[in-house]
């Protein structure tokens, strides 16, 4: 028996662990177990797309330019495309928001049905497809204020302290669904032979202190002298150095052996890189959940009023001494 199936020897199925979760709530409606299922079903299609790479032509640069000024990747727009369509259909989403689309999608009849919106970055890190790297996809649930009639901005455009639920999906050797609904921060791997995402990491709590940073060095030179500090304590405290390129595989690495992912702010991008509503956002969410914290530096990430769908932040997210710290080094002086 390999160790995955001994890990998850109960069978524990993802929508078996929602529905428990569920009976601790009566006035539950199921809705979660349908909207997480169908985050699921996206997944396995985006999984079973790329296992295949360039066998199924699936790799590669199309000939457009995305609306933050990016090459779209091929599996973006597959990605993209899968998970607006898994929503098209449940009736409970109104709205699809997503990295590859300037503006979001309604999956409802003109967005009028549906109490959820879904904001998501369809292929995390997808610099890395064709290099056979790791990848992954990001989600965010919100609920919906106004009850019926068309969405508007305001209602799309909440803290991320609203999200009903958040998570991830990581494409790496083994595919696994990482999610938070406020109750604790939950993994599952994908058995691929069953096609199930079985609970294998129940509860993660971030180790603090951690053992790894991650950031990209190569902009060191631009960063503000508060956070070339931080690194300089880190590297003498013995942190090793690891970065991925895709934030999603760098997150995991953070939530399951500690330590911080860091996009700071530079000269050239004040804001930093990351987007706020469906990078940023979901992500502190899942860290919250699981002991640690997300900030800007400055702010709590979870408290910020998002003024577009496509906003970037600068973010550090990571174990809570460590996201102290910086922001401690970054506090103004009196
Ligand atoms: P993407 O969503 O377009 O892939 O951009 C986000 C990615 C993160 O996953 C990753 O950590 C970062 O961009 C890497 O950026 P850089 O190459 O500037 O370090
Ligand atoms: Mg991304």
């Amino acid at each position: 028996m390999s160790s995955l199936r001994s890990a998850a020897r109960d069978y524990v199925t993802l929508n078996r662990f929602i529905l428990e979760q569920q009976q601790a709530h009566p006035e539950a409606t199921g809705e979660f177990s349908i909207l997480l299922a169908q985050i699921g079903l996206g997944a396995k299609f985006v999984a079973s797309e790329m296992n295949q790479g360039a066998l199924a032509g699936v790799l590669g640069a199309t000939d457009d330019v995305n609306v933050q000024g990016e090459v779209v990747q091929k599996l973006d727009v597959l990605a993209n495309d899968t998970f607006v369509e898994v929503f098209r259909y449940i009736e409970l989403v109104s709205t699809v928001g997503s990295e590859e689309m300037e503006t979001p999608q309604h999956v409802s009849a003109e967005g009028q049905g549906g109490q959820y919106f879904v904001l998501v970055d369809p292929l995390d890190g997808s610099s890395n497809i064709d290099s056979n790297g790791t990848v992954g996809s990001i989600f965010s649930i919100r609920r919906r204020h106004a009850s019926d009639g068309e969405i508007d901005q305001s209602d799309l455009l909440r803290p991320g302290s609203e999200q009903v639920a958040a998570g991830y999906v990581l494409y790496g050797p083994s595919t696994m669904l990482v999610y938070t609904t406020g109750e604790g921060t939950h993994g599952f791997t994908l058995d691929s032979g069953i096609g199930e995402f079985l609970l294998t990491h129940p509860d993660i709590r971030v180790p603090d202190p951690g053992k790894y940073y991650s950031a990209n060095e190569a902009r060191y030179g631009h960063w503000h002298p508060a956070i070339q500090a931080f690194v300089d304590e880190l590297r003498q405290q013995n942190y090793s150095s690891r970065y991925s390129g895709a934030l999603v595989h760098d997150l995991h690495r953070v939530l399951l052996e500690g330590g911080l992912y860091a996009y700071p702010p530079t000269p050239s991008k004040p804001h930093g890189k990351l987007r706020l509503m469906y990078e940023a956002a979901p992500l502190a969410f899942v860290i919250e959940q699981a002991g640690g914290l997300a900030s800007t530096g400055q702010a709590r990430i979870l408290d910020l009023q998002p003024e577009s769908l496509h906003q970037r932040v600068p973010l550090f997210i990571g174990g809570r001494s460590e996201i102290e710290r910086i922001e401690a080094l970054l506090a103004p002086t009196n």
